[in-house]
């Protein structure tokens, strides 16, 4: 039986790394005889271009019945200021597929510490799994626009939390132990509620697991001054958004940076934590290599294949290393060239 996998391409240079991506995913499908059913649906601006909405029903649809959803990127200016956003389309998909674990490793790969805008024996050998909780907070709280007065709410519950902190305590106990959970206590009574439910959670079912609490904003910094403290790192979504930004640049540039949105089950969202670069967008500039780490983590987490994944996470620190990759880190290869560059070395592996 194949895998049914949703493709969404999105906008400005989403389509372009999401073409790079399923190239790389077909090559790897091939190689390890992983039978897949593919099916582009348009999605963000092409959604609101094609049907009027960002998230068209037939693309709803579709997601909801796959195994496996992958995104591009969505936005940019041709919908700022329009009734409907793009961004609208991407909350509502991360809502609809209950997707509330955000995962985004952070690494700096072999050579990359180069690139890194910090210096390299501080970049050397990052790896970071960021956890960002991706379904509530202020992103989905009640609204009200206004050009007197705005607001925007921030709710959390404790099961919210602690389905977030389950999924960071697994992680660590496969990787270093070690959860530094990020909050802003002295202010929010939100963050108040995260640290006391994540904190009796450990207590009560994970007491091998080492877990700290620090505020957003000291630990912004940290992320700069010693990135090597973290090992898996949780947060709740708004922080995430930007603390992901943040560190993903240690490694090179935003565009290396993959993701993987989980809930309960196995299918899952997966999408590089760039958006859709509208400054280099249509000119095969766009770093593709986010994207493909990211279908790697779809054969990891939603196709059960580790071995494929493995063996594209491989060629991607074969390619890099040997100085081959995109413009923003150095190279001189085209977003479609360095995916071919990747399907032969899986082809080849
Ligand atoms: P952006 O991530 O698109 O771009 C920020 C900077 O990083 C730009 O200079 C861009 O050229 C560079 N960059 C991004 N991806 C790159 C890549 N793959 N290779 C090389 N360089 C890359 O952020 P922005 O400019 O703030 O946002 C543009 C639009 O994208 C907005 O509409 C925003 O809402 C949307 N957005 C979408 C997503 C998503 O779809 N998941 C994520 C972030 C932003
Ligand atoms: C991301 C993006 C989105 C977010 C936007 C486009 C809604 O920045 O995936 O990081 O804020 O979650
Ligand atoms: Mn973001």
């Amino acid at each position: 039986m194949s895998h049914k996998i949703v493709f969404l391409p999105g906008d400005g240079a989403g389509p372009e790394v999401a073409e790079a991506a399923l190239n790389v995913l077909n090559a790897t499908g091939a190689k390890f005889d992983i039978a897949l059913s593919v099916e582009s649906f348009p999605f963000g601006g092409a959604g609101i271009d094609a049907t009027g909405a960002p998230l068209p029903e037939e693309t709803k649809a579709a997601c909801l019945a796959s195994d496996a959803v992958f995104l591009g990127a969505v936005g940019g200016p041709k919908w700022d200021g329009a009734a409907v956003r793009p961004e609208q389309g991407l909350l509502a998909l991360r809502q609809e597929l209950g997707v509330f674990a955000n995962l985004r490793p952070i690494k700096v790969l072999p050579g990359m510490e180069r690139q890194s805008p910090l210096r390299e024996e501080i970049a050397r050998g990052i790896d970071i799994l960021i956890i960002r909780e991706l379904t509530g907070g202020v992103y989905f709280g009640e609204r009200e626009e206004g050009d007197e007065r705005a607001s925007d709410v921030c709710t959390y519950t404790k099961g919210e939390v602690e389905r977030v902190a389950r999924v960071a305590f697994e992680a660590a106990k496969g990787r270093g132990g070690r959860v530094t959970s990020v909050d802003k206590a002295n202010v929010m009574a939100t963050s108040r509620l995260w640290r006391k439910a994540t904190t009796a959670l450990r207590d009560a079912e994970y007491s091998e697991i080492n877990l700290d609490h620090g505020l957003i904003d000291a630990m912004a910094m940290k992320l700069i001054t010693s990135p090597g403290a973290f090992d898996v790192m949780l947060t709740e979504n708004m922080f995430g958004d930007i603390l992901s930004d943040e560190a993903s640049v240690i490694g090179g540039s935003i565009g290396l940076a993959p993701s993987a949105s989980l809930g309960v089950g196995t299918r899952g969202l997966y999408e590089p934590i760039h958006g859709s670069a509208p400054d280099i967008a249509g000119q095969d500039k766009a770093n593709p290599v986010g994207a493909i780490l990211s279908a790697a983590m779809m054969l990891r987490h939603s196709l059960g294949n580790e071995h494929a994944a493995r063996a594209i996470e491989n060629a991607i620190d074969e390619a890099v290393a040997s100085g081959r990759g995109t413009g923003d880190i150095g190279g001189d290869d085209g977003t479609q060239q360095f995916a071919d560059h990747i399907c032969d070395l899986v082809a080849k592996g």
